[in-house]
């Protein structure tokens, strides 16, 4: 019944808050024989980690993982993997004068509605902070799809408020995304430098308002064999959706065109099928990629491309009016240490749900492949 578990072959079960003592994850389902080290972990906990650049929360987090088990001499074991990732810097205190109001654009409110209790310090199990646990099972995900076919997961800022970035999903690659063509580090994570400029200057701009922006995300999984995706529920479309869903402050998911094709015809709409390469390698392709990678919820083989509305924050120093537990009439301004802007943490736990459904579908389909095809 609680939604704390995802995946039905690759399984991720997820325990923690942003205030207690640590965030858990449990991977069931996991291949024996993939290498894993908690070096392997910390890349994708350290492009998720607070306080790695101005444009983000200063909550000073080491997020160094510890490996429980399903591990052993550097490679899984083939039974549940266990990680545990502790919270070192919970300033309580911060949130211990909003405990009794409800935050605006935050879940106090209805985790009172639903549990008639809950842990008001920095939004309990709401926070942003559990997704640590997902990115380290991301990790592992992202390696088997590595190890299986070739696959790769990747996320970028595609807009933020009105700026829009020029980027190609089918050859972006992950160090435009980390890095400037400088070589300074890339801070709002959008792969279009001139883009990426204008962004980080509107973000430190909205941040001296006391105010946030929102954006969007992209996110594009490649070289994903055809196949992948159980009609009629389980579609891949509907999982990745779920899975960017259930992430925080995500209020918009389209792939493909998404919303676009209310506006174009079916001739207009169509991608024609073409054949493509020599020898082996010949397969057929579509010439245009207006259908995300998904033809029936069931991957084409084309790079799967889905896009998040991501909110703007709604943590302000600025005052706002609210209400408290007790119906009175009040103002609330946050004082805690917030992101004015929510993108350029958002790719890290993006590409590591999308893995997470990826290989969950592959080890899907691999019993669902007929008799004598393996
Ligand atoms: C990377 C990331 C960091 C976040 N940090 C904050 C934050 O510092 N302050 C805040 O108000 N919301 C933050 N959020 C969003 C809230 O967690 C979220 O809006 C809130 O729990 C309500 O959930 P909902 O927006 O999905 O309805 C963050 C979200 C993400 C993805």
């Amino acid at each position: 019944m609680a939604g704390n578990s995802f995946g039905k072959a690759f399984v991720v079960t997820t325990a923690g808050e942003s205030h207690g003592p640590g965030n858990v994850v449990i991977v069931d389902g996991c291949p024996p024989g993939i290498s894993l080290t908690v070096e392997d972990l910390m890349v994708d906990l350290e492009r998720r980690r607070p306080g790695q650049s101005k444009l983000v929360t200063q909550r000073a987090e080491s997020d160094t993982p510890e490996i429980l088990s399903g591990v052993f001499e550097g490679k899984t074991t083939g039974t549940s993997i266990a990680i545990l990732v502790r919270n070192e810097d919970q300033k309580s205190r911060d949130y211990a004068s909003i405990k009794d109001r409800y935050r605006p654009g935050h879940a106090d409110y209805t985790f009172d509605a639903k549990y008639g209790f809950r842990d008001y310090r920095g939004g309990g199990r709401s926070s942003a902070r559990e997704t640590v646990a997902r990115v380290a099972a991301g990790v592992i995900a992202k390696k088997i799809l590595a190890e299986a076919f070739g696959g790769e997961v990747l996320c970028y800022t595609k807009q933020v408020g009105p700026i829009i970035a020029e980027v190609d999903p089918g050859s972006v690659t992950l160090e435009q995304i980390e890095k400037l063509p400088s070589g300074e580090p890339n801070a709002v994570r959008c792969p279009d430098p001139v883009a990426a400029e204008k962004m980080a200057l509107l973000i430190a701009e909205v941040r001296k308002d006391q105010d946030s922006i929102g954006g969007v995300a992209e996110v594009v999984a490649r070289n994903i064999p055809p196949g992948l995706g159980e009609p009629a529920f389980d579609k891949l479309k509907a999982d990745l959706g779920k899975a960017l869903f259930s992430l925080p402050a995500v209020l918009g998911v389209e792939y493909g065109i998404g919303f676009g094709a209310a506006t174009l015809r079916g001739s207009q709409n169509n991608d024609i099928f073409v054949m493509s390469g020599e020898g082996e390698a010949r397969k057929v392709v579509t010439e245009t990629n207006r259908h995300g990678g998904l033809l029936g919820g069931i991957s084409s083989g084309m790079p799967i491309v889905f896009r998040a509305a991501i909110k703007p924050t709604s943590s302000l120093p600025r005052e706002q009016r609210t209400v408290t537990q007790s119906g009175e009439e009040t103002t609330i301004s946050t004082r805690g240490r917030h992101d004015p802007c929510l993108l350029p943490r958002f790719a890290p736990m993006a590409e590591a749900m999308f893995a997470i459904v990826l290989v969950d579908h592959y080890l899907r389909h691999r019993g669902q492949l007929g008799l004598g095809r393996v």
